[in-house]
């Protein structure tokens, strides 16, 4: 039986500059890592150990796999010293997907917050490529300024796709911006779809999470219509180890994408 724990060997092909502090590694795996959209993957980084990330790529592309990842602290540090031709580690998937055949026939109402893009490209990329059993695609993403927009030219090509609704606010403007300014809700005042047949699909800051949620509860989306990326700590992956525990759950294992319905009783979800 194969090793679970045994990464395989995924060559950098390239790393594209996001922001200044957010950098897509496109990586060639040694063998296919058959992801679905919302899964995640622990990522080997040369000198340090290992990390959690999700691929923002599709999962429909299987000849090379993305991952786009903010700076923060000693793993991503680590990992910013590596360039195209390093090769990393990855082993998963794991975790349970969007249940995309849930959102069949229904509008998708899609709220970023900077990095927290990066999971809901893969499912905006899977929703995309099969458009026509949703309904209409909506996508409201916020970022701190406009110099930390990801996939700033993708979101360009995006808002051409028919079907495809996009909005985009900034929470302050320090250079040219012909968007709007405010935090995401701010995009939110009108929700143009019928929130009882919609999803709702939620990644970004905690702090972010924690108000968008509440107005899309105030808009009336069913709680178990509204999906959340709950990025816990996380250590094995596995279901081992207890790291990533949130009330009841492992979000290794029963997320990272829960509902609001199967977490509104934990005490400060959002921490
Ligand atoms: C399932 C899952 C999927 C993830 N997917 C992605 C992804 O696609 N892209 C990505 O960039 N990250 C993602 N993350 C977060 C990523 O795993 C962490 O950012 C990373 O492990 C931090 O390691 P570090 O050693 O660099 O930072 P640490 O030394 O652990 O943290 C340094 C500081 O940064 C803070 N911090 C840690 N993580 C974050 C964060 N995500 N945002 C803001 N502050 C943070 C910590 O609280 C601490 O103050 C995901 C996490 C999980 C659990
Ligand atoms: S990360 Fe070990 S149980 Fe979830």
């Amino acid at each position: 039986m194969n090793n679970p724990y045994q990464p395989i060997p995924a060559k950098i092909l390239e790393v594209i500059e996001e922001t200044p502090n957010i950098r897509t590694f496109v990586l060639k795996p040694e063998e296919d890592i058959p992801f679905l959209a919302g899964q995640f993957v622990e990522l080997t980084i040369p000198g340090f150990g290992e990390a959690p990330f999700t691929p923002s790529s599709s999962q429909f592309e299987r000849e090379k796999l993305e991952m786009t990842i903010m700076r923060v602290g000693r793993a991503t540090g680590a990992l910013f010293t590596n360039k195209a031709g390093d090769v990393l580690g990855i082993r998963g998937p794991y975790g349970k997907p969007y249940p995309l055949d849930k959102f069949v026939g229904r509008d998708i109402y899609i709220v970023g917050g900077g990095v927290g893009l990066a999971p809901l490209r893969a499912l905006f990329l899977a929703l995309v490529h099969e458009i026509k059993k949703y309904g209409r695609i909506y996508l409201r993403y916020g970022a701190r300024t406009p110099n930390d927009v990801v996939y700033k030219k993708q979101l360009k090509e995006w808002e051409k796709i028919k079907g495809v609704d996009i909005d985009l606010s900034v929470d302050s403007a320090d250079g040219p911006w012909e968007r709007k300014v405010g935090v995401v809700t701010c995009l939110m005042d009108e929700i143009p779809c019928d929130v009882k047949r919609s999803v709702a699909v939620v990644c970004g800051p905690p702090i972010m999470m924690k108000f968008v949620t509440r107005r899309l509860l105030e808009a009336g989306f069913p709680g178990e219509s509204i999906y959340l990326s709950m990025e816990t700590n996380m250590s094995c992956g596995l279901g081992q180890c207890g790291h990533c525990r949130l009330g009841p759950y492992f979000t290794c294992k029963d997320g990272p994408v829960l509902t609001w319905e199967q977490i509104k009783d934990i005490e400060e979800p959002f921490l």
